[in-house]
C-alpha cells in the first residue's frame, strides 16, 4: 500500500514486480480490520492506473470509458469471489485431461525432438497428459500451416499420441502474414476479401504490424462477427489437417515488434493523450498498434485491452465444433470474464528462484480474477534452468492448477526426463501425488464453475482473521483443505511453515503437526525429494490411484482421506463426469455427492446421480486421520470389515481396505 502504482493496458511484458503485464483486471479484494472482506471491480478497458496509499486508500485514473464500479460485499473472501464471478461469468469446467501434467517448449527443432521427449517420459513412467506444439510446428510461423519437412508426419504423430492417451495443444498467433505469394496463403486471402482486420485510423486500410510471421502482418478484429466466423472456420478446417485437442492463444495483447503500425502513429489525442498511465516506459503504442486504429467496436484506444478477450469465444467455439468435445483454450492476454472461456499461463518468466516464488502470487491473483486454471512456466522460460531449480519448480508446479513445463528458444531442454534418473524419479513421485489428488482438484474446478469458488487460495483467504496469514505468499491451499509449502530457495532442505489455527496433518505420514491447533511456525524437513504437503482437519479429500495418463487413472479405484478436526468431524464432496464432453454440468450429466463424518460415522448424500460411468468405479480405501484409538470393528453398509483389512497406526491414522461402488451411498461406522 506504499504509494505503489499499477498500470493496466494489456502488454507483451515479461513478468516483473508491479509492472503492467499481459492482462487487465481492475479488481481488488480487501480484508477489512474486522476480517470481513469486500471486492471492487472497476469495469473499464481504457489505459488506466491505480495507486495504493497507506491510509489505506486507492486512486483510480483512467483516460476513457465509463466509470462503472461494482462492489461485492462478501463478507468472506470466498463469498467475494463467488459474487464477483456471478457478475462476470463463472469459470469454465476444464477437460479432465488438461489437469494432467503438460509439456511444452519453443524450439523443438523437429518432430524427432518431440518424439524423444515422449519416449523419455514413458521410459521413466512420469505422469503426463498433454504435449504442446509451439510455433516450431508451423511452416515459417504462419498460422494454419505446419512444417512439412521438419514436422513431416505430424498429423499421424498426433493420432499416435491420441491412441496413447496423450493430448496435443497447438499455438496460434493473432496475426496473419500479408506478404505471401498470391494463392499460397488462403487464410489471409479470405480474411482480406472479407475486410476483417483491425484498420488504420481511416477506418478502411488494414493496420500493418510486424510479428513472428515473415514479412508484415495484419490483425484479425475479433469484435467483428465476420472475423469471429472466419476465425472459427479457419480453426475448424485446420482440425482436418492437424487433429489438435486444444488451442493456445499467444501474443494477443496484441503484440507487435514495431511501435505502432506502419508508417508509425500520428500525433493526436488518442495516440498521445495528455496523461499516459504507468503502462510502459514510453507510450500507448509501444510494441502494439496505434490507439487511433479502428475496430468494429470503435477506437483501439478503448478496446485494446479487450483484444485477447475478444479472441476467446470464437476460439472456444471452434474447438467445440472441431472436436465435438469440451474445449481447452490457454490465453496469454486476459480481461475481466476470460475465465468463462480460457485458462491462463503467467507468461515469459525467467529460470530464477525469485520468479518461482512470485509465480505463487500470480496463481493466487488469477484465482481472484475468476481464472482458476492458471500456472507459470515450470523451470522458467528464459535462461537455462539448473537441476535443483527445475526440480524444486517441478515439485511446486505439480500443484499449480495448470501444470505446464515450458521454455524458450535457445535454452537447454528441461523436461523431467532430460536430467537423469534421480530427477525423473522425484518428478514421477511428485506428479503421482498430483494425479492421485485429481478427483479432489476436479471437484474444486466443478465448484468454481458451479458456485464461483476459488481453486488455489492463499492462507489469508481461509483465515482472514489471522493477520499472520495476510502476508504469506510462500505457501497456498487447494480449496480449504490441502496446503502446499514448497522449497523456494537454493540449497535449502527445510521450510518454515506457518500453520493457522486448525488441525493439520502431514500428507505423507498422517502425523498430526505438533500443536498445530494453536497457530504456529514449524520448521519442516524438505530433503530434495520432498515438497511439504499438509491436510487440514475437518475435510474429506477424494483420491484415485495414479497412472501415467488421466485416461487410465480415471478407471482406477478411488479413496477417501478423512482428516478429522478437534471435534472428530469432517466434510467433503466429489464431482465426477466423463471428463471431456461439453456442457455436462448444464445438461446434468454428472455425479455429485457430499460426504460427512461425525461421531465415528461416515455418510454420503448423493446430490446428483446422473452419470452412469460411476457404476463401474469403486472406492477401495478409506483413510481416517486423527482417530483417537484403535476401533474394535469397522462396519460398512451393515457388513463388518475383516480385521486384516483394517490397519491402525499409533499416530491416529486408520486405513480401511474395502470395495464399494463409487455411486452408492456409503455408511461406514467405527465401533
Ligand atoms: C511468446 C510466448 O509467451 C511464449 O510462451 C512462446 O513460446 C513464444 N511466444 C513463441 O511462440
Amino acid at each position: 500500500m506504499n504509494h505503489i502504482t499499477y498500470g493496466m493496458y494489456s502488454r507483451d511484458q515479461s513478468p516483473k514486480m508491479n509492472a503492467n503485464l499481459y492482462g487487465v483486471h481492475p479488481f481488488y479484494m480487501c480484508i477489512e480490520n474486522d476480517a470481513n472482506a469486500h471486492g471492487v471491480l472497476f469495469l473499464n478497458s481504457n489505459a488506466q492506473d491505480v495507486t495504493l496509499h497507506p491510509e489505506p486508500s486507492l486512486t483510480f485514473r483512467t483516460i476513457g470509458g465509463v466509470l462503472d464500479f461494482y462492489v461485492f460485499l462478501g463478507p468472506t473472501p470466498e463469498n467475494v469471489i463467488q459474487q464477483y464471478t456471478e457478475a462476470i461469468g463463472r469459470p469454465h469446467l476444464p477437460p479432465y485431461w488438461s489437469l494432467g501434467y503438460q509439456l511444452s517448449r519453443w524450439g523443438y527443432p523437429d518432430i524427432g525432438a518431440v518424439e524423444q521427449v515422449v519416449k523419455r517420459m514413458a521410459q521413466y513412467g512420469i505422469p503426463y497428459d498433454v504435449q504442446y506444439g509451439d510455433i516450431d510446428y508451423m511452416d515459417r510461423k504462419l498460422d494454419f500451416t505446419y512444417d512439412k519437412e521438419k514436422y513431416a508426419g505430424l498429423p499421424e504423430f498426433m493420432q499416435e499420441l491420441k491412441k496413447d492417451g496423450l493430448h496435443y495443444v497447438i499455438v496460434l498467433d493473432p496475426f496473419l502474414s500479408k506478404d505471401q505469394a498470391r494463392g499460397s496463403y488462403l487464410p489471409y486471402e479470405l480474411g482480406e476479401q472479407l475486410g476483417i482486420w483491425v484498420k488504420n485510423s481511416d477506418g478502411v486500410t488494414p493496420a500493418v504490424g510486424q510479428a513472428l510471421a515473415p514479412g508484415y502482418s495484419v490483425y484479425p478484429d475479433y469484435f467483428n462477427p465476420k472475423t469471429a466466423d472466419w476465425w472459427t472456420q479457419m480453426c475448424v478446417q485446420f482440425h482436418n489437417v492437424l487433429p489438435y485437442d486444444g488451442i493456445w492463444m499467444d501474443m494477443n495483447e496484441p503484440s507487435n515488434f514495431l511501435n505502432g503500425q506502419i508508417p508509425g502513429c500520428a500525433h493526436n489525442n488518442l495516440n498521445n493523450p495528455p496523461y499516459i498511465p504507468r503502462i510502459s516506459d514510453s507510450s500507448l503504442f509501444q510494441n502494439t498498434l496505434c490507439p487511433d486504429s479502428k475496430t468494429f467496436l470503435g477506437d483501439l484506444y478503448d478496446t485494446h485491452s479487450l483484444f485477447g478477450w475478444s479472441e476467446a469465444p470464437p476460439t472456444f467455439q471452434a474447438i467445440k465444433e472441431a472436436t465435438g468435445k469440451r474445449p481447452f483454450v490457454l490465453s496469454r492476454s486476459t480481461f475481466v470474464g476470460n475465465g468463462k472461456y480460457t485458462a491462463h499461463w503467467l507468461g515469459d518468466n525467467h529460470a530464477l528462484w525469485e520468479d518461482m516464488h512470485t509465480s505463487i502470487i500470480g496463481i493466487l491473483e488469477f484465482n481472484l480474477f475468476g481464472i482458476p486454471q492458471v500456472g507459470a512456466d515450470i523451470c522458467g522460460f528464459y535462461y537455462d534452468t539448473t537441476f535443483e531449480l527445475c526440480l524444486r519448480w517441478t515439485q511446486l508446479g505439480a500443484f499449480y492448477p495448470l501444470s505446464r513445463n515450458h521454455n524458450a528458444f535457445g535454452q537447454k531442454e528441461q523436461d523431467p526426463g532430460v536430467f537423469g534418473l534421480e530427477f525423473a524419479t522425484i518428478a514421477r513421485s511428485t506428479l503421482q501425488i498430483r494425479y492421485s489428488l485429481l478427483p479432489y482438484l476436479y471437484t474444486l474446478f466443478f465448484e468454481a464453475h458451479a458456485f464461483g469458488n476459488t481453486v488455489a487460495r492463499g492462507l489469508m483467504h481461509e483465515f482472514p482473521a489471522d493477520p499472520q496469514t495476510h502476508e504469506i505468499d510462500t505457501a497456498f491451499l487447494w480449496g480449504s483443505a490441502f496446503m502446499i509449502a514448497p522449497v523456494l530457495q537454493e540449497a535449502t532442505r527445510s521450510v518454515d511453515v506457518y500453520f493457522p489455527e486448525a488441525t493439520w496433518f502431514d500428507y505423507y505420514t498422517g502425523d498430526k503437526v505438533p500443536d498445530s491447533s494453536h497457530r504456529k511456525h514449524v520448521t519442516v524437513n524438505a530433503p530434495l525429494e520432498k515438497i511439504p504437503l499438509f491436510i487440514r482437519g475437518g475435510y474429506i479429500l477424494q483420491t484415485q490411484a495414479p497412472a501415467v495418463r488421466t485416461a487410465k487413472s480415471r478407471l482406477n479405484p478411488f479413496g477417501l482421506i478423512i482428516a478429522l478436526d478437534e471435534q472428530g468431524q469432517a466434510t467433503g464432496s466429489l464431482f465426477w463426469d466423463d471428463g471431456d464432453s461439453a456442457d455436462t454440468v448444464e445438461n446434468g450429466n454428472y455425479f455429485y455427492a457430499r460426504y460427512t463424518y461425525r461421531e465415528g460415522h461416515l455418510k454420503t448424500s448423493i446430490v446428483n446421480n446422473n452419470y452412469r460411468g460411476v457404476d463401474s468405479l469403486i472406492f477401495d480405501t478409506v483413510q481416517i486421520l486423527g482417530v483417537a484409538s484403535r476401533p474394535n470393528a469397522v462396519v460398512m453398509n451393515g457388513k463388518g470389515i475383516r480385521r486384516s483389512d483394517i490397519h491402525y497406526q499409533e499416530n491416529g491414522k486408520l486405513v480401511v481396505h474395502l470395495s464399494v461402488p463409487l455411486g452408492e451411498e456409503l455408511d461406514l461406522i467405527l465401533q
